[in-house]
């Protein structure tokens, strides 16, 4: 049976303006959180261009439809898409490999978005959060409201500390661990509250755990505005990275398992032109990191 409830086929696309909840829509939605159009629109439409990557995702495409968004704008912009789809090509691998060794732990999404991953990485035993600021939350309610007894959407903000507590996540002295998703998000947090959200994965996680996230350059930093996709939207990043070990100085129990860049989407190219720049990005311009705990 499918999990998510679509009252009066309100994510249907055939009339997407009557069928939007009253008073949400993308137009609605203020600039930070608007950016998770970007990615739902990559996993909708992005495989026609990229098929090799494409990530059959079931539900990306009505909830766009449902929104009343246009996805055209961010198709053409085919570098984010296929960094989009890269990512999560590799977020499916890593996730999937993670809940091979434990079939019974807990997955969290933080600043989900309108992504549901869950239908790639439910084991049939596994339980899975879905959890945003209350904007994005109050729209997954109103397109995802979910009926599901392992799955559960929640609100939080992580540039506020004890959201490990708040949404319920499995005491450090758990038999389970947890994999913790922070897709797109940690680069719209000031410095210190992106250092603080490792920090509290790193006190809090029982061992085994791991988090995935994806990391900018530093050189990013401050020029959202010339990104095609991010920049219309009027967000800032604000976090990127001078050098990878950055990602593990916030707590001694951080282990850096894998850092990967998008370049090697570019082939030699690519490799070869980031391998050039290394020395002033600090790190991948674009990649995706997988922390682990040193215990
Ligand atoms: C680029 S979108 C990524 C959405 C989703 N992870 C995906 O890949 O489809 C960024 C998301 O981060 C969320 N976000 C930004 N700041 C946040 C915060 N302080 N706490 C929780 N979520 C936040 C936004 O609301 C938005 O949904």
């Amino acid at each position: 049976m499918d999990p998510i409830v679509r009252h009066g086929g309100r994510t249907h696309c055939a009339s997407p303006r009557h069928e939007r909840p009253e008073g949400l829509g993308a137009q609605a939605l203020h600039a930070v959180p608007s950016t998770l159009l970007i990615p739902l629109a990559a996993r909708a439409g992005g495989g026609r261009n990229f098929p090799w990557l494409d990530c059959h995702d079931a539900h990306a495409a009505a909830l766009l439809c449902g929104l009343g968004a246009d996805s055209q704008p961010y198709l053409a912009d085919g570098a984010t898409v296929l960094n989009i789809l890269w990512r999560t090509a590799l977020l499916k691998t890593w996730g999937r490999a993670f809940f091979a060794r434990h079939p019974d732990a807990t997955g969290a999404n933080l600043g989900c978005g309108l992504s549901t991953h869950f239908q790639w990485l439910d084991t049939g035993r596994n339980h899975w959060i879905d959890a945003d600021l209350p904007e994005v939350a109050a729209l997954r309610t109103a397109l995802l409201p979910i009926q599901h007894p392992r799955w559960r959407n929640a609100t939080v903000d992580l540039s506020q500390p004890g959201w490990w507590h708040t949404l319920g996540l499995p005491p450090q002295n758990s038999a389970q661990p947890v994999l913790l998703l922070l897709e797109g998000v940690l680069m719209y947090l000031e410095p210190a509250q992106a250092q603080a959200v490792l920090r509290e994965f790193a006190t809090e996680a029982p061992r085994g755990s791991l988090c995935l996230l994806d990391t900018l350059s530093h050189l990013a930093v401050g020029r959202a505005q010339h990104h095609p996709s991010v920049g219309p939207t009027g967000a800032q990043f604000r976090w990127g990275l001078h050098h990878p070990d950055e990602l593990t100085a916030p707590h001694p129990r951080l282990q850096l398992q894998a850092l990967r860049s998008v370049s090697e989407c570019y082939g030699w190219a690519g490799w070869a032109s980031e391998t050039c720049w290394r020395p002033w990005l600090g790190a991948p311009l674009y990649g995706l990191a997988l922390l682990g705990l040193d215990d």
